[in-house]
């Protein structure tokens, strides 16, 4: 199985962004993590990030025929961005919404997400295990 890992903006500072909110780990040790699970579990992970919506959607559109499954934390483009959620319908690739904050328990804008109506499931608040939940989601037909 073929999955690829989308981080939006602000992501790439993860260690130094609200550790207190996000917590400490970098975003390379994270993707580490997430490589050490999938190796251990017989799946192929991808990484991407970028602070460009337009990025996002082309990285969207290229996974096509390529990948199995897609991990995505929008950031805050999860709030606002109906070109993101369109992308995600258009390719057809099951989507896993993930969150490391639980975006339920803070602002109120964090609580509307507009492209979960496109994704098959969401994972919020469980901080970097966030993102191993949804590749168990992904990887076993959950
Ligand atoms: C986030 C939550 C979003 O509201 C925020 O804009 C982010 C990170 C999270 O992982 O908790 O950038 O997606």
């Amino acid at each position: 199985m073929k999955i690829l890992t989308i981080n939006g903006p602000n992501l790439n500072l993860l260690g130094m962004r609200e550790p207190d909110v996000y917590g400490n780990s970098t975003l390379e040790s994270i993707n580490n993590e997430i490589s050490a699970y999938a190796v251990m579990n017989n799946v192929s992970v991808d990484f991407f990030q970028s602070n460009h919506e337009g990025d996002i959607i082309d990285k969207l559109h290229s996974a096509v025929d390529k990948y199995d499954g897609i991990v995505l934390n929008a950031g805050a483009f999860t709030h606002y961005s109906y070109a993101i959620h369109d992308a995600i319908r258009a390719i057809k690739i099951p989507v896993v919404e993930v969150h490391l904050s639980n975006v339920f328990a803070r602002e109120d804008f964090r609580s509307k997400s507009v492209i979960a109506p496109a994704c098959v499931g969401s994972v919020s608040g469980f901080g970097k295990k966030s993102y191993i939940l949804a590749l168990i989601a992904l990887t076993n037909n959950i």
